[in-house]
């Protein structure tokens, strides 16, 4: 895209920044931002149990949902730039509030955000904009699912609203379907449920793209594929994500030239159209077709655990892109800095994540020595006696670059290896689509 033109850029301002949220990915964001020579402090709010790991960063432990709260302590920080994490201040509105205050953020006011939090109104914009997406219906009664469900074969059940990414469901058959979109409706995940979507089921393997965005223009990050499902061999329950691999080669640069011009252009185009002025980073869950990438979901923040494993991909300047998007001002034609490595990760976990799990274990690890090797912390605190411990589901992120996959897995599962706490889990074939070596199960 090509609408603006440029403004001298005070990087200065870069000097205090915040980053809201407590996951692997403000932990990786954290971390490729302290390169920047600009960059002297990092608050993590809340952060975890590796907020202070790295250089300039230290977590704040401040519940960022207490919005005057927060804006005394950013003011009291001198923080001159915001970056937020996750899809729920995001889509409560934090951004907005913060900028009605004058601060410059990274991250999409509700309105943009209404990509990710309304799953109905997201399928109403696509289809607006004539961006290649499954069919659906909008229901709101079991009476108008019925018909849609009766004459469908093989449909996906989703809540509208925002779910803890627990509201989407593939039924087995037509009983299965009516069944959820029942539960779905009387209240399964109370008024996110008010609205189900009933989508046409599409076929291929699901890829991640990335396109920061300053209102007008965008450049888009390496590409990434995420592993959704806890098992190997990706079968079992769906999870937020047990590990990933970037860029992936299920997109050429071609396709990814295609995906700007029928997916990404428009989906700008149609957010300037509706008067959004979208800054911050809008993630693509795209299908690969028979007939070409389609777009599965959107959503308003960076993927956890695409985000750890495409951070040590870039350059020192990374923060400089977030900076350019919070002010409105990314040049038309951004090159982004990657370098030429590949990089994959893979999620250590609590055992019965994403069910029920237990926290609170101490975990034993080394730092790590090679410096194309990253820890990244999820679920992990620093309890009262200063010991580090578990505190969440997924636990930590270990990524690693090479020049080739099978090096960068081999060295990230050495190394998790030696990590230790009670409960640990992992799936051990992650990236088994580019790992050469690679003798299980390939799709
Ligand atoms: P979502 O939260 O919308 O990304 O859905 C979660 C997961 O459900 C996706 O990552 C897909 O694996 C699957 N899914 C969602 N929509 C569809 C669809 N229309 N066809 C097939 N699978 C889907
Ligand atoms: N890794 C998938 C997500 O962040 O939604």
């Amino acid at each position: 895209m090509t609408i603006n033109s440029r403004k001298a850029i005070n990087f200065e301002k870069l000097e205090n920044i915040a980053i809201i949220g407590n996951g692997g990915r403000e932990n990786a964001l954290a971390w490729a931002i302290q390169k920047s020579d600009y960059v002297k402090n990092i608050f993590i709010i809340p952060g975890n149990g590796g907020s202070s790991n790295f250089k300039k960063c230290k977590g704040l432990d401040l519940d960022y949902s207490d919005t005057s709260k927060l804006i005394d302590k950013l003011i009291e920080l001198n923080i001159n730039f915001i970056i937020i994490g996750p899809e729920i201040p995001l889509a409560n509105g934090l951004a907005d509030v913060l900028r009605k205050k004058d601060f410059c953020v990274f991250g999409p006011g509700s309105d943009g955000a209404k990509l990710e939090s309304s799953k109905s109104w997201a399928k109403n914009f696509m289809k607006d904009g004539n961006i290649p997406t499954a069919d659906f219906w909008k229901v709101s009664s079991i009476e108008d699912a019925t018909p849609i469900i009766n004459s469908n074969n093989s449909l996906v059940v989703k809540a509208d609203g925002l779910a803890s990414g627990k509201g989407v469901f593939i039924p087995e058959n037509r009983n299965e379907t009516l069944e959820i979109t029942e539960l779905i409706l009387n209240g399964k995940f109370g008024n996110a449920g008010n609205i189900v979507v009933l989508e046409e089921r599409l076929k291929g393997p699901e890829v991640s793209v990335f396109a920061l965005c300053d209102g007008k223009n965008y450049v888009v990050l390496p590409t990434a594929q995420d592993h959704k499902r806890l098992e190997e061999g990706d079968k079992g329950l769906n999870t937020g994500g047990m590990g990933a691999y970037s860029p992936t080669p299920l997109i050429s640069q071609n396709d990814l030239k295609e995906i700007c011009e029928k997916i990404i252009d428009p989906t700008i185009k149609g957010l300037i159209k509706k008067k959004i002025d979208y800054r911050g980073v809008l993630y693509f869950g795209l299908m690969i077709t028979e007939s070409g990438a389609k777009v599965i979901e959107y959503n308003c923040r960076f993927g956890d655990p695409e985000c750890q494993t495409i951070m040590p991909l870039m350059d020192k300047n990374f923060v400089n892109l977030l900076y350019e998007c919070a002010i409105g001002n990314l040049h038309k034609n951004e090159q982004i800095i990657v370098n030429n490595m590949v990089s994959g990760c893979v999620i250590a976990s609590s055992n019965g994540y994403p069910q029920d799990y237990e926290v609170g274990y101490k975990i034993q690890l080394e730092n790590s020595k090679d410096k194309n090797l990253q820890v990244f912390h999820s679920g992990t605190i620093i309890n009262e006696s200063k010991e580090l411990v578990t505190n969440g589901g997924r636990v930590l992120s270990i990524v690693c670059q090479n020049k080739d996959f099978d090096t960068a897995f081999e060295k990230a599962y050495e190394y998790l290896d030696k990590v230790k706490f009670k409960g640990i889990s992992y799936r051990k074939d992650i990236g088994h689509q580019v790992r050469e070596s690679y003798k299980g199960v390939r799709n």
